[in-house]
């Protein structure tokens, strides 16, 4: 069969699709479900700008095939902080306080993978952030702040 149905949770709510067995979760997210924080950089892995949590591990939505997914469980920028008045992420917060972009293309990217790499565990030294983010491009150079914002949410 050229299309699969998938059973996966994003960002809580459960749901069923049927998929294109190439699609990729990058363009599932963005297409289907309309979640266009997760952007679209260079489509081929290199960049990070795609990345999610797919049962709270960092993946690149452009790599990983949809059909791939059932019964996972999906978080993606908009997922972080749920709702209009709630109080955002403590790390989308800290990327606030610490001004750690310019354009922003990247930054739902790297707040994504700033997540997991707490989540992890990979925050001892600004050396280790870098190391376990160094898979997030950043064209402005926003690097030292965004480490700095990953300090922050630690605490
Ligand atoms: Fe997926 Fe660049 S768009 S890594």
């Amino acid at each position: 069969a050229s299309s699969s149905q998938v059973s996966l949770t994003v960002n809580g709510t459960r749901y069923t699709v049927t998929v294109d067995n190439r699609t990729s979760l990058l363009d599932l997210l963005r297409e289907h479900f309309g979640l266009t924080g997760t952007k679209k950089g260079c489509d081929a892995g290199a960049c990070g700008a795609c990345t999610v949590l797919v049962d709270d591990r960092r993946v690149n939505g452009c790599l990983t095939l949809a059909v791939r997914l059932d019964g996972a469980r999906v978080t993606t920028i908009e997922g972080l902080s749920p709702g209009d008045n709630r109080p955002l992420h403590p790390l989308q917060q800290a990327f606030v306080d610490q001004d750690a972009f310019q354009c922003g293309y990247c930054t739902p990217g790297q707040i994504m993978s700033g997540v997991g790499c707490l989540k992890e565990g990979h925050t001892g030294s600004p050396e280790e952030i870098r190391e376990w983010m160094s898979g997030n491009i950043c064209r402005c150079g926003c690097y030292v702040k965004i480490v700095k914002a990953i300090q922050q949410a630690k605490g």
